[in-house]
């Protein structure tokens, strides 16, 4: 009996320090009166819709949460979020604890100052826009192998879970230069990073166990890395086979992925486990807001005739600002979590040492002072952006870590685009979840999945 009571007594100690903690650092921040005991909106699953964060974002410039013992800070405002960015040495990028088991604690992106330079530094000039053009025609081959299948079927069809294999060959391909990998590979693939994303909760047991989500990653993990350093090895062995001249440098056709640009550039400074676990970080960063760029696209194309119209008569600079709409109407990812390394203010509110703040993106993308009319698709607002545009255009980030393949992405929409225009058309079967947007292991896809009958033109 007086254990009852004891365990009582000791649950409602815990409880009841539970609220006090939530209590004092909410301060006066909008947020719950009172804490959901010990678990705190854990449960609250509603969050995997962008208007419940909408509702919550709309309710103050900074707002507060809590899931099991973690603060989490909301702010709204396109200046504090940039600051939250920019501050690397007060905030860094955080995700779920078994990201870096799966990953690697030494991952680069994990990663600040030095160690972080040193990676981003040599990833730039691999993935800078000068780089990247080469790919061009890969990636349109393939845009246009999956659409001319895709169109055969002549009947409705679900995009969402397709493109998720056209866009793991366009990135295999750009990456690792394996193209016309088979159906299997791709499949395995694509399987396999959706076991990483979706693993990637934000609570999970640490635990490498049968059965767990950290178990099931790592598995899928081992997986891809095999297959990763076979393709490493591909492009070593096409480069020893080069036999004329060794002063050819990126850019050059003859090297044909990024993998292959690597290994020509590289001077020992990478060991062969940094270079896999940083193709796997690449194609694992790319894939599901790739994907999901992709659909949007195809809906937004589908549902603007007066845009493709246009598209047809205006050039490239039309095509970029298409392009950067696209992103800005339904970005892929609306927030990245940060977390403070140290004790510190934002906007003059203290935050503590390991309270998650949110780099909030979808809000500056949406602020009606700098995009007029922020929910209506309009692309000629990107033809001459203003510095205020500019500066709440968070799409990719912002600061040390803004994203690396930020070009690659834009120009994998341009090419996408480009396949569209010259041999298809898009019907788009509306339906009422079409405008629905649902945020699925972490990027953003319309409910309905987005519907489609995509038809060749006949006049080619
Ligand atoms: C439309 C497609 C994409 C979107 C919307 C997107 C968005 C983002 C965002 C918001 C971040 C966080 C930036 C920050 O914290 O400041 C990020 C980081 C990153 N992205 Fe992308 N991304 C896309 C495509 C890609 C592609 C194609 C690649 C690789 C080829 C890539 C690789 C990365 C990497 C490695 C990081 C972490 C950078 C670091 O921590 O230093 N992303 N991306």
């Amino acid at each position: 009996m007086s254990y009852i009571i004891l365990g009582c007594i000791f649950l409602v100690s815990v409880i009841i320090y539970d609220q006090l903690n939530y209590k004092w650092k909410k301060r006066d921040l909008v947020g719950r009166k009172y804490k959901i005991p010990i678990v705190g909106d854990f449960f609250n699953k509603s969050e995997k819709t962008l208007k419940n964060y909408v509702d919550m974002w709309n309710k103050g410039v900074m707002t507060c949460n809590m899931i099991l013992h973690k603060f989490i800070i909301i702010p709204r405002e396109t200046k504090t979020v940039r600051d939250v960015f920019a501050r690397y040495r007060d905030f860094k990028p955080t995700g779920p604890v078994i990201m870096d088991k799966v990953l690697g604690a030494d991952n680069f992106v994990f990663s600040q100052g030095e160690i972080h330079l040193k990676f981003c530094r040599f990833l730039k000039q691999l993935l800078n826009n000068d780089a990247i053009q080469k790919y061009t025609n890969i990636q349109q081959k393939i845009y246009d192998k999956y659409l001319n299948l895709w169109s055969m079927s002549n009947k409705p069809l679900i995009m969402t879970d397709m493109i998720k294999n056209m866009a793991i060959e366009a990135t295999i391909a750009v990456l690792c230069g394996k193209e016309d990998l088979d159906k299997k590979s791709i499949s395995e693939l694509s399987e396999d990073f959706f076991i990483l994303v979706k693993s990637f909760d934000l609570v999970n047991l640490p635990l490498n166990i049968p059965g767990t989500n950290l178990y099931k990653s790592i598995q899928a993990r081992n997986r891809i890395l095999n297959k990763l350093r076979v393709y490493i090895n591909d492009a070593k062995n096409d480069i020893d086979n080069i036999t004329s001249s060794t002063s050819s440098h990126i850019g050059v056709d003859k090297y044909k992925s990024l993998i292959h640009d690597w290994i020509i550039l590289e001077n020992n400074d990478f060991t062969d486990k940094e270079i896999e676990y940083t193709l796997l970080t690449l194609i694992l960063a790319s894939q599901d807001a790739s994907a999901s760029s992709l659909v949007w696209t195809l809906q937004i194309l589908a549902d603007n005739q007066n845009v493709v119209d246009d598209l047809k008569i205006y050039g490239d600079n039309f095509l970029h600002s298409v392009v950067k709409e696209i992103l800005r109407y339904r970005p892929p990812i609306t927030m990245m979590p940060y977390e403070a390394t140290h004790d510190t203010k934002l906007d003059n509110i203290p935050i503590d040492k390991g309270t998650i703040v949110i780099g909030s993106i979808y809000p500056p993308l949406q602020d009606s002072n700098v995009y007029s009319e922020p929910d209506v698709f309009k692309p000629d607002r990107f033809i001459s952006p203003t510095v205020d545009q500019n500066n709440s255009y968070l799409v990719f980030g912002h600061g040390t870590h803004i994203c690396i393949g930020r070009y690659l992405a834009q120009l994998s929409l341009a090419n996408f685009i480009k396949v569209i225009l010259k041999n298809y058309h898009l019907h788009h079967h509306i339906t009422e979840n079409s405008q629905i947007v649902d945020i699925v292991t972490g990027a953003t896809y319309p409910r309905d999945g987005c519907i489609l009958t995509i038809t060749k033109n006949t006049k080619n």
